[in-house]
């Protein structure tokens, strides 16, 4: 494999949206203020948008405790977390060792590597706790991972170095995000099911009132005039649950594994939601590229699009023709 771009993701995390990351990015807002990633995971979609330099300032939040330590840790001490990885043999009898150990005695760069190291070695990537909150993935069928990559862990630290980060629950967005905001939520997914569509508790532990919380809160979002994206699957509970004048719902192809070691693959529909609409989106980020140069640098010029399009704040849209393209006649939409 060719030498990869830093920064990325520096764990493997379960709905992970590494190959998701150029169908959502072409999905963008053409302007935004601060991003926020309240579903943070591996942070897949923040990592890009940092490489591409499209990011000026973030907040960053999951409500896993130790995922978020990991990324305190790597921001503000990544030299102690690369000096301990660094000093962590690979081997079956260490990993159980520092398995058991108990992160809430241990200092936060301590806390960190052990998150990273056991996550690496571990089996699968998996994140996966007992009733008492005690991590107990076994280990894992790897002939030497790499579970300290200095290069990528450093790139992180600085691109994190601005940034905030919070541990806690996504409905907490409605007090930070501001109208010129972009919020991609990225939740666990409603499971693709026959019998989803009555179950109010998934096996994910985020169930059908949790997901009905979210829509409510992009709606409220929607009306402070705040971009949202949200992905999905494609399943009838969440096309009934955004079915509202508020989004537009749109597919998206993904590559997912179909058994747990993940050597079948296929490729399944996802849906991403967004308050803006994607055709007018695509064609404008064409424009804004093209022509941003020609703008005169006013306040006009700097708001955000779905203000422009009139849109997010629930005012009836302008008709427009949209503006001749490369893409003319069609949507740049798989
Ligand atoms: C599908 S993963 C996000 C994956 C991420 N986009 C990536 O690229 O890795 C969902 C995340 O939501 C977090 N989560 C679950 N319930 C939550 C809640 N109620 N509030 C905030 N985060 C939550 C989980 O800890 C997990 O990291």
């Amino acid at each position: 494999m060719g030498h990869l771009p830093v920064p990325r993701p520096f764990l493997k995390w379960a709905g992970g949206k590494t190959q998701l990351a150029d169908a959502l990015l072409e999905r963008k807002p053409v302007r935004f203020n601060t991003y926020h990633e309240p579903f943070l995971g591996s942070g897949a979609i923040f990592f890009r948008l940092y490489r591409e330099n499209q990011v000026r300032d973030a907040v960053l939040s999951d409500m896993n405790a130790e995922l978020i330590d990991t990324y305190l840790a790597i921001r503000d001490h990544v030299a102690e977390v690369i000096d301990l990885l660094s000093g962590f043999p690979h081997s079956k009898e260490f990993y159980y060792e520092i398995r058991r150990t108990d992160p809430q005695k241990l200092s936060l760069p301590e806390r960190a590597a052990r998150m990273i190291y056991l996550n690496k070695t571990g089996y699968n990537g998996l994140y996966r706790v007992n009733q008492k909150g005690q991590f107990n993935v076994p280990f894992g069928r790897y002939q030497s991972p790499k579970y300290l990559d200095r290069e990528n862990l450093l790139a992180v630290s600085q691109a994190l170095q601005n940034v905030e980060i919070l541990c806690t629950p996504f409905d907490t967005i409605v007090d930070r995000a501001k109208p010129g905001d972009w919020v991609y939520f990225d939740p666990p997914y409603v499971p693709i099911s026959e019998t989803a569509n009555f179950t109010a508790y998934y096996p994910n532990g985020f169930g059908l009132r949790d997901q009905e919380r979210l829509r409510d809160i992009c709606i409220a979002l929607s009306q402070n005039n705040v971009h949202i994206m949200v992905s999905n699957s494609d399943t009838a509970v969440v096309r009934s649950l955004y079915a509202s004048p508020y989004f537009t719902i749109d597919e998206v192809l993904a590559n997912r594994a179909i058994n747990c070691k993940g050597a079948r693959r296929i490729k399944v529909t996802e849906l991403v939601i967004t308050n803006y609409p994607l055709y007018r989106a695509t064609q404008l980020q064409f424009l804004d590229q093209e022509y941003r140069s020609y703008l005169p640098n006013t306040d006009a010029a700097t708001a955000p699009v779905s203000a422009a399009c009139g849109l997010a704040t629930g005012r009836p849209r302008q008709k427009r023709t949209p503006p001749q393209t490369r893409g003319e006649g069609k949507t740049d939409l798989a």
